[in-house]
């Protein structure tokens, strides 16, 4: 019955109304959306105007959605449901390295680099060595595996946010492990910043009192031969913000201490000055056909 339906009624009526959908998946991902959806309204009872407010956020997301400008991820994000879906889309063997969120500024094709090679294409902040292995849960390393690695630069921004200001692909490159996994490449102490908060999700972010702000990290998307690919990040410890992440992606398991190595052979290996800094991210890959992200 789809006529004279009421406050009690009318939940039902829609639900019927994707009976006929062909797809079993999409009808139950509709049928419990309008559950969820009428169990919300009648939780809050929200007046026209609070609900033309909200269609109005909405709708100011989406305008903000071009290029790599993605306020519906932020939002997502900032929600904790891109964390909730990697959650639940990561239960995987518990020697594996965990996974996080990817973010909006990875670019697909970014250059291959030489093992050893800057990316601080800038030349500004504190440099740094990043190392580790990349082997499989069974403890063996993953020859040849690629590293995709990505962040932020001394002021906290990615090339892609202003590149007119920044060298082409600055702090970012893909490395070949070789052939024992291991990986090593310089860059910069990372440093915490903000995310794009000059769209809506800025605004209910300043409405609701919460920060903008993301812990200092590094991005890793890595993967192999016979291994699933994983995308993750190290996180720096005492970083500001490691405890109240914007987006709800730190994992304890992830973050790394930068330590000072007072060694030259290592230094000269390196090509950097003795002393120097230091991180070590080794990441260990489920078995290929396991969910990863
Ligand atoms: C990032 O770490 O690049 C990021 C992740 C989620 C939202 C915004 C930025
Ligand atoms: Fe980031």
């Amino acid at each position: 019955m789809t006529s004279d339906l009421t406050e009690t009624t009318i939940t039902e009526a829609v639900l019927s109304s994707f009976d006929g959908t062909p797809d079993p998946r999409l009808r139950d991902i509709l049928r419990t959306l309008v559950r969820h959806l009428h169990a919300f309204v009648r939780d809050v009872e929200p007046t026209h105007q609070e609900w033309q407010n909200a269609v109005d956020f909405l709708t100011n997301v989406g305008h903000m959605c071009h290029g790599n400008r993605q306020e519906f991820v932020l939002l997502s994000d900032t929600l904790g449901v891109s964390m909730l879906v990697d959650a639940i889309n990561n239960r995987k063997p518990s020697k594996a390295t965990e996974s996080t969120v990817l973010g909006p500024f990875h670019v697909s094709g970014a250059p291959r680099r030489p093992l050893g090679a800057d990316i601080a294409l800038d030349g500004a902040g504190e440099q740094c060595v990043v190392s580790g292995i990349v082997r499989s849960v069974d403890g063996t390393p993953v020859p040849g595996a690629f590293i995709d690695v990505w962040q932020a630069n001394a002021d906290g921004t990615y090339d892609v946010q202003t590149p007119d200001l920044l060298p082409e692909s600055n702090l970012r490159g893909v490395f070949t492990a070789d052939s024992d996994g291991r990986y090593w490449f310089r860059t910069i102490v990372p440093r915490y910043y903000p995310i794009p908060d000059d769209g809506p999700v800025g605004q209910m972010l300043r409405s609701t009192g919460r920060h903008p702000n993301r812990p200092a990290h590094i991005h890793f998307i890595a993967g192999g031969e016979g291994v699933a690919t994983l995308t993750t990040h190290l996180f720096i410890n005492q970083s500001p913000y490691i405890d109240s992440d914007a987006v709800f992606a730190v994992k304890q398991s992830l973050i790394r201490e930068v330590v000072t190595v007072d060694a030259q052979d290592l230094a000269s290996a390196y090509g950097v000055p003795n002393p120097f800094r230091l991180i070590d991210f080794d990441m260990t890959l489920s078995p290929t056909g396991s969910c990863q992200g």
